[in-house]
């Protein structure tokens, strides 16, 4: 759609807005000592353990350790990825989004095309509602599907009038044409999409209308139609309903995800308001994470029929990527000539509550899908079991969840060690990992000088009167230190904050944040001091290694002139 987001406007605007008043602007702050405290707005708790640190520009809950920037409070708080979470960090700041160089002056035009458009959709959508408000039989029609008033208010349902141009009577046509309102024909004349119909405007997350769905009153076809692609419509990444269901609770306990607007309208107004609809489209695996991203258990209707059954196997397929352990999917058939519309009025909400409850788990609707047909009991039977499973457990992210799925497997095709390789290789990770880790924790002036700098990164200036040389120097966190040193040097100016958002979603990640947020107790004037003694210890054990591998390489294959050089360094430094 745009350019990348510059790196020096995020690191520009870490450094301009203050989360403390971004925090507080969201969950209000008291102060104590040199962190202001609040009670954790990701986890429920009595008293507060969520802290923000000025100096830092970062936030720490050590009740359920959530931590980070602005961007990332943001990201957690209001659900945003990452581009949106950036985009509404700059608005905070009063700054507009720079985006990449080459890109960058049609991305301004199109940024502003981007607002006029949601403002075309917003006003159309007024539009709509207003005639509903004055037609008549579409209020009828409304009240011979059982809609209150109150939820055609929530869902803003609106009547497009039986009229070929109402819109291009009143909105500029360019707009309305990008926007998807208008249907252009080829010999150029326009007319209007959605005529006649009730209206369903779809709104994303964030309030934004970006596109319609309709309906007609009667009988007549398509029974529906649905606003197409256009720059701020994807219906492979919207669901209808979401905005709604967000704005009653941001944290859902389930998501049901159902077919139809009608579907999703009917079980708000029984107090289900927690169902989404895929845009006539079938549910994404980019829909299935952008609801996960809300609750951690969805549970999908189909239809009892065969298509439904189709349906139910192809959103497994999605899935499956997304599943990992502390999430869960359900799979919930309807009985035959219900939708989720007709069945809550017929069995009300504790009925469909309960359906949803006793819903088969995917794990359980993969096996018995897979194993359909199959006999058990002969070899046959198994192995094709096992070909059939496994290209689909091998998609799943590796975990528990995984491991548990495999060894379903394992037993119900009788086949000891199935991800035998997979097992092996996950159990080396994980002792790598620890040992990488362990090392790591032993060696403590490496974590007190990276600690140090993180959290202070004016501390620069202390290694650049060293004047080190780095050559030859190969140790377990040096890397990390010079990485880290780096961004320092290369900026005008840094804080926490922006050191934390150059490892976001690196390796490096988590070693990073838990430095940043080590608690290294001293007074402000032997900080200095500390850092310099940590650095001098960490070059001298830096230094031994290098000599001692060095020296052993020397002995067995020989050193090439470089090695060289470094070794007589080193040994003449020590
Ligand atoms: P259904 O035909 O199951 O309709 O379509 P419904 O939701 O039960 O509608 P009512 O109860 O008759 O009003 C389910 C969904 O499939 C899409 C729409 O998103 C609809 O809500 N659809 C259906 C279309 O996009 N176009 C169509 O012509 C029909
Ligand atoms: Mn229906």
């Amino acid at each position: 759609m745009s350019g990348r987001i510059s790196k020096e406007f995020i690191d520009e605007l870490l450094v301009r807005v203050d989360i403390v008043d971004l925090i507080d602007s969201h969950v209000p702050l008291k102060k104590t000592g040199a962190n202001y405290v609040a009670r954790c707005p990701f986890h429920v708790e009595k008293s507060p353990s969520f802290s923000v640190n000025r100096n830092k520009q970062f936030f720490h809950c050590f009740g359920c350790g959530a931590s980070g920037n602005a961007i990332s409070f943001l990201m957690d708080f209001n659900h945003l990825d990452f581009v949106e979470a950036v985009e509404d960090l700059a608005a905070f700041a009063g700054l507009s989004v720079r985006r990449e160089q080459a890109t960058s002056l049609v991305d301004t035009s199109k940024k502003e095309d981007l607002s006029s458009l949601y403002q075309v959709l917003e006003q159309v959508a007024a539009f709509y509602v207003e005639q509903l408000r004055v037609t008549p039989k579409a209020i009828q029609y409304l009240k011979s599907r059982q809609v209150k008033g109150a939820i055609a208010r929530d869902f803003l349902l609106g009547y497009a009038p039986d009229k070929w141009s109402v819109l291009s009577e009143r909105f500029s046509q360019k707009l309305l044409i990008e926007a998807g309102l208008l249907v252009v024909k080829e010999d150029g004349q326009a007319y209007d999409r959605f005529r006649s119909r009730i209206i369903f405007p779809i709104r994303d997350k964030r309030s934004h209308i970006v596109g319609f769905g309709g309906r007609v009153l009667d009988d007549s076809l398509p029974k529906y139609l649905n606003s197409p692609e256009t720059p701020v419509f994807h219906k492979g990444k919207e669901v209808y309903g979401l905005y709604e269901l967000l704005a009653k609770n941001s944290k859902p306990q389930r998501i049901v995800i159902v077919e139809g607007y009608m579907d999703v309208i009917a079980l708000a107004q029984y107090g289900i308001y927690y169902a989404v609809a895929a845009l006539g489209t079938a549910t994404s695996q980019a829909h299935i994470d952008l609801l996960f991203r809300f609750s951690s258990e969805l549970v999908f209707c189909f239809d009892g029929d065969r298509a439904g059954r189709e349906a139910a196997w192809r959103v497994m397929e999605s899935a499956f990527s997304s599943l990992k352990e502390g999430r869960s999917c359900r799979i919930m058939i309807l009985p035959t000539q219900h939708d989720p519309d007709s069945l809550v009025r017929e069995e009300g909400v504790e009925g469909f509550v309960q359906r949803m409850q006793s819903a088969q788990a995917l794990s359980e609707y993969f096996f018995d899908y897979v194993t359909n047909g199959l006999n058990l009991s002969e070899v046959e039977g198994r192995s094709q079991l096992i070909s059939k499973a496994r290209p689909y457990l091998e998609r799943l992210p590796e975990g528990t969840f995984r491991e548990m799925m495999f060894s379903r497997l394992q037993d119900l095709s009788g086949m000891a060690s199935l991800s035998g390789a997979d097992n092996k290789f996950i159990a080396q990770q994980v002792s790598l990992n620890k040992s990488h880790q362990q090392a790591f924790n032993r060696l403590s002036s490496v974590r007190v000088a990276i600690a140090l700098l993180l959290q202070h990164p004016a501390l620069a200036e202390v290694v650049e009167q060293k004047d080190i040389d780095w050559t030859g120097l190969e140790f377990r966190g040096i890397e990390l230190f010079k990485s880290i040193l780096g961004i320092i040097l290369d900026k005008k100016s840094v804080n926490t904050a922006v050191l934390i958002e150059h490892y976001r979603d690196t390796p490096e990640e988590k070693i990073v944040t838990s430095l940043a947020l080590l608690d290294v107790y001293m007074d402000e004037d032997k900080i200095e001091t500390v850092f310099s003694d940590a650095l001098d210890s960490l070059l001298k054990q830096a230094r031994d290694a290098s000599i001692t591998r060095l020296e052993a390489k020397a002995r067995s294959h020989g050193l090439d002139a470089q090695e060289q050089t470094a070794l007589v360094n080193m040994l003449t430094m020590k």
